[in-house]
């Protein structure tokens, strides 16, 4: 199926098929400000999770802490714009989306309205049903990894078998970082042969994660990057927006092929209890509004232009060659500022 948006400062076009998605503002070489509705919804069933990893922002647990069905289609429903539609798609997280007892509900509730969904999961729960169920349904599973030595390979043949696009998220840290060298330099290509894209997270200090383990910009992180423009991954590799000045910064990378930071503008993240953040790595409540109290409509429209607006503000100084294209660091963590230099004054 193909979605059309159009309005004089944005166009969207995307094919549910196959997830392609492309946007322009009044001409093809104009970039829109902001979306008028959001492409994207990454949206936590849950908090509940039993793996317990050390490093989880979410500090998930068993707490049974799950999205109902009517509580997840009352977000189908508030995501839904008499003018524009539904969102093209949700990306689906948690907790552990495949723990959540009305998992598959959830995917068909998601697929009736012709809204793409994709999950991200440990792949534990992972088996030959679950991988025949998926079949057809979803746009892509992302299994989440911080080491390759993580890889369920049995699991990752399951879903090729069944047609499954099985994306790898693998978290980049202070301590995964030699291995995603590797990655790039292509000494994991056989590892990754059933692998369509591996998507590298940076890592943020939230939740259990200790700020001891974020990526700072010294000799390692810097080789990593330089790998970027001519890795020799068998998979196709991308990255999460917090990563984006950087590759801007430092790479050849094609800017009209990656966005900064889409959260607000683009996309938005909605928590199990309702409520709504530009993004899920949030580390405050500043612009979380629940959807008990707004409409999405007044959320998007009205408590986020001021977000946007402050957003807007890059107080950079660095001059680089992608300036003009960049959003700056990261509002939520500093950490994260890798190339981004501020006036000393
Ligand atoms: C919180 S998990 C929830 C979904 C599912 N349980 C999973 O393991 O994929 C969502 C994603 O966040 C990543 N993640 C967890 N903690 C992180 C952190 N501190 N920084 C960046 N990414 C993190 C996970 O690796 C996973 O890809």
């Amino acid at each position: 199926m193909i979605i059309r948006r159009h309005s004089e400062n944005y166009n969207f076009f995307g094919d549910t098929e196959t997830g392609l998605t492309l946007r322009w503002s009044r001409s093809l070489s104009e970039n829109p400000e902001y979306a008028p509705w959001p492409e994207l919804a990454d949206i936590s069933i849950s908090n509940h999770c039993s793996k317990g990893c050390e490093f989880c922002y979410r500090d998930s647990t068993p707490n049974q802490s799950f999205m109902s069905v009517k509580q997840y289609e009352f977000v189908l429903d508030s995501l839904h714009s008499n003018q524009w539609g539904n969102v093209f798609q949700v990306a689906l997280g948690g907790g552990e989306p495949l723990e959540h007892p009305d998992f598959e509900t959830i995917i068909q509730k998601t697929v009736q309205r012709g809204i793409v969904v994709n999950f991200t999961t440990n792949g534990i729960n992972l088996d030959k049903a679950r991988a025949e169920f998926l079949k057809g349904k979803i746009g892509a599973l992302a299994l989440s990894v911080h080491s390759l030595a993580d890889l369920q390979s049995e699991k990752i043949k399951l879903l090729k078998e069944a047609g499954v696009r099985t994306n790898l998220h693998f978290v980049l840290d202070n301590q995964s970082l030699d291995e995603a060298t590797g990655i790039l330099a292509g000494s994991f290509n056989q590892e990754l042969q059933n692998i369509d894209g591996l998507i590298f997270l940076t890592y943020k200090p939230k939740g259990r994660a200790s700020a001891k383990r974020c990526l700072t910009m010294d000799e390692r992180l810097s080789q990593f990057v330089a790998s970027v423009d001519n890795n020799k991954c068998i998979a196709r590799i991308g990255f999460d927006a917090c990563f984006v000045p950087v590759l801007m910064n430092s790479t050849d990378v094609n800017v009209d092929y990656i966005d900064s930071c889409e959260c607000g503008f683009f996309s938005v993240y909605i928590d199990e209890a309702l409520n709504v953040k530009p993004c899920s790595f949030a580390n405050n409540d500043h612009f979380s509004y629940s959807l008990n109290e707004f409409s999405f409509q007044t959320i998007w429209d009205q408590k986020y232009s001021l977000y946007r607006s402050e957003i807007k503000e890059n107080r950079c100084v660095n001059t680089c060659k992608n300036k003009s294209n960049c959003r700056g660091k990261c509002s939520y963590y500093d950490a994260l500022s890798f190339c981004y230099q501020e006036s000393p004054g």
